[in-house]
């Protein structure tokens, strides 16, 4: 797997740091929510789980945590095809706040379709947190609370994100070789 790995933009030990002030900054704008209020993380799935999984473990709220799935990019597909969710949406969403997480930020398309739905289902609010965002006009346009890093309008694979299904326990963030694809 390593092979097929162009260069590193991300090193392990950078995610951890950001993904701990990330948590840091979370658990804070959860404060100030008040201890009433219940809040939901909805990771987007494949590609979050790795990130969300680190980033739950950086929160000191009791949290509910439910999942979706979002289809865009289809098999070898490396640009979105147009976001749409598969099965049905999460139930229990009206008058709670909902962290919406994902992989990476690139047309925009997957969070704003989930906002539009979150909200349309009566959440209380949502906001969204992306561990990674290309540097292109249409992501730095989406509404996104929270971003770990701004990339390079690159492809890149690893720490969940993958190309053809592979890739996704590669623990950095890499750019495969152009034989790889
Ligand atoms: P968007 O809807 O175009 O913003 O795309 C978001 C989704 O596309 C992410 O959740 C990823 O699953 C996938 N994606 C976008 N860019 C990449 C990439 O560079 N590598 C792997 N997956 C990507
Ligand atoms: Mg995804």
């Amino acid at each position: 797997m390593r092979n097929d790995i162009d260069r590193i933009l991300i090193t392990r030990e950078q995610i951890a740091d950001r993904i701990a002030e990330l948590g840091t900054t979370l658990t804070k704008e959860f404060d100030a929510l008040g201890p009433e209020e219940e809040i939901v993380i909805l990771p987007i799935l494949t590609g979050s789980i790795i990130f969300v999984a680190d980033l739950i473990r950086e929160l000191a709220h009791k949290v509910r945590l439910d999942v979706v799935t979002v289809s865009s990019y289809p098999g070898k597909a490396m640009t979105s095809q147009g976001a749409s969710i598969i099965g049905e949406m999460p139930q229990r969403i009206e008058g709670r706040h909902i962290l919406v997480v994902d992989d990476i930020l690139d047309s925009g398309t997957t969070i704003s379709l989930i906002r539009r739905e979150l909200l349309a289902a009566g959440a209380k609010s949502v906001r969204a947190c992306v561990l990674l965002r290309k540097k292109r006009e249409a992501a730095m346009a989406t509404e996104c609370e929270h971003v770990g890093f701004d990339i390079p309008d690159e492809f890149v694979v690893g720490y969940g994100l993958d190309y053809d299904h592979y890739y996704r326990n590669f623990p950095e963030i890499g750019i495969l070789k152009p034989e790889a694809i």
